[in-house]
């Protein structure tokens, strides 16, 4: 059993050689505890007040050193070994109780538990090779940013530039630049999410969630001169109750082409390419007409149902997705209505000498329709069991 020994010499050498002594005695003291009541004999024997080995230590280094030693002895017993017992005493405790923890884990057959145990235990030096590697499960994109992804890089190779604007948006952005009256049914609370105590700002500067990417057209507008091509991938909130189909947030995918003699016929051939890009060169495209007030004349634009080839039945059965109509309604769009672009006319959108189209699409309904889920909430549950099969 190690006992603190008496100092005479006070060389740096001597101190090197009593210091060893005493850890390498500290580390085989620790080893010998095995458990929780031996662990208390051994803490209790280098750190008792009365006569523990670091009191002695104290009293037989520090006290009896001589003052031109003081320093160097202060200094060991300071930064190493009171640091050094600290450490040993607190690890060897961590490491009886995560023993104790692993033998109930096993007699209760509990598999995670046993894992965490081991995997404790393994940072206190203790080796088990029969523990599988930690996994780090690799992230996987979210089916409805691959699906905005993949649209978006359709328009690329078209082109097109990508755009953002913020979620947090004016009424002018989200409304009135777009040629929304005053009293539109959209600008009701109903479908909008407004930002609290904005009642004492004039309308136009009111903040809300946008309910549409559509702002960002009239912001882009406002920074780059025409000719110009954009997406705009985002997401936008309305005041809609969450359920397969419906949630609070969803996500748009928005283009907008300027140009000199852009016309409906552009417009039908763009997005017939890019449906076919999209879903398969066999999709076909059908558009109907529509209002928005933005854009004039307005369309929807359906695909041809590319779950059941546009015939409605899946062999015997209706087909769910087409409500048997074997079309399946994709995006809404148009040509820019003239008033748009009075908004921006001073930066080169003079609405009698440019012309432009703009469409915008639902990303969520588009990665339900592509991946066969008949539930929206799925998406945003972030339930990995769910979201790991498109990993
Ligand atoms: N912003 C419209 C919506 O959210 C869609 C749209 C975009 C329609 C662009 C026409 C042109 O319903």
């Amino acid at each position: 059993m190690y006992n603190v020994p008496k100092l005479t010499d006070y060389s740096a050498a001597a101190l090197e050689r009593v210091a060893a002594e005493l850890l390498s005695a500290l580390e085989h003291e620790a080893a010998s505890a095995k458990s929780e009541a031996e662990w208390k004999i051994f803490r209790d024997r280098w750190m008792a007040r009365k006569n523990g080995l670091l009191t002695q230590i104290n009293d037989l280094w520090l006290k009896g050193a001589p003052k031109s030693a003081k320093r160097e002895v202060g200094q060991l017993v300071n930064s190493v070994v009171i640091p050094r017992v600290d450490t040993a005493i607190r690890e060897r405790h961590d490491h009886i109780k995560s023993l104790a923890i692993l033998k109930k884990a096993r007699a209760e057959g509990l598999d995670v538990e046993i894992d965490v145990a081991k995997r404790a235990l393994q940072s206190s030096g203790w080796l088990d090779i029969t523990l599988p590697g930690v996994r780090r499960p690799i992230g996987a994109e979210h089916p409805i940013i691959k699906t905005m992804h993949e649209m978006v890089s359709v328009f690329q190779k078209l082109g097109y530039s990508v755009a953002d604007g913020p979620v947090v948006e004016t009424d002018y952005y989200n409304f009135e630049s777009l040629n929304f009256p005053p009293n539109h049914p959209a600008r009701d609370t109903q479908d909008t999410l407004f930002i609290a105590g904005q009642q004492g700002k004039p309308q136009w500067e009111r903040l809300l969630l946008r309910t549409h990417t559509s702002p960002v057209q009239i912001r882009t507008m406002e920074k780059m001169r025409p000719p110009i091509r954009i997406v705009i991938p985002g997401t936008v909130h309305r005041n809609d109750p969450p359920d397969a189909s419906h949630s609070p947030m969803f996500h748009q995918i928005e283009g907008l082409a300027v140009d000199t003699n852009i016309t409906f016929g552009d417009l039908k051939g763009t997005l017939d390419h890019a449906m076919k890009e999209f879903f398969g060169s066999s999709v076909k495209t059908s558009f109907r007409p529509s209002f928005f007030p933005f854009t004039e004349p307005s369309a929807e634009m359906f695909v041809s149902c590319f779950i059941c080839g546009g015939s409605g039945r899946r062999g015997a059965d209706p087909c769910r997705p087409c409500k048997q109509t074997g079309w399946i309604e994709i995006l809404g769009c148009g040509m820019v209505d003239p008033n748009v672009f009075e908004f921006v006319k001073d930066n080169g959108y003079d609405p009698r000498k440019v012309s432009g189209f703009a469409f915008g699409m639902g990303a969520d309904r588009i990665a339900l329709l592509k991946y066969g889920v008949d539930d929206l909430q799925l998406f945003f549950q972030g339930d990995v069991r769910f979201l790991g099969q498109w990993a």
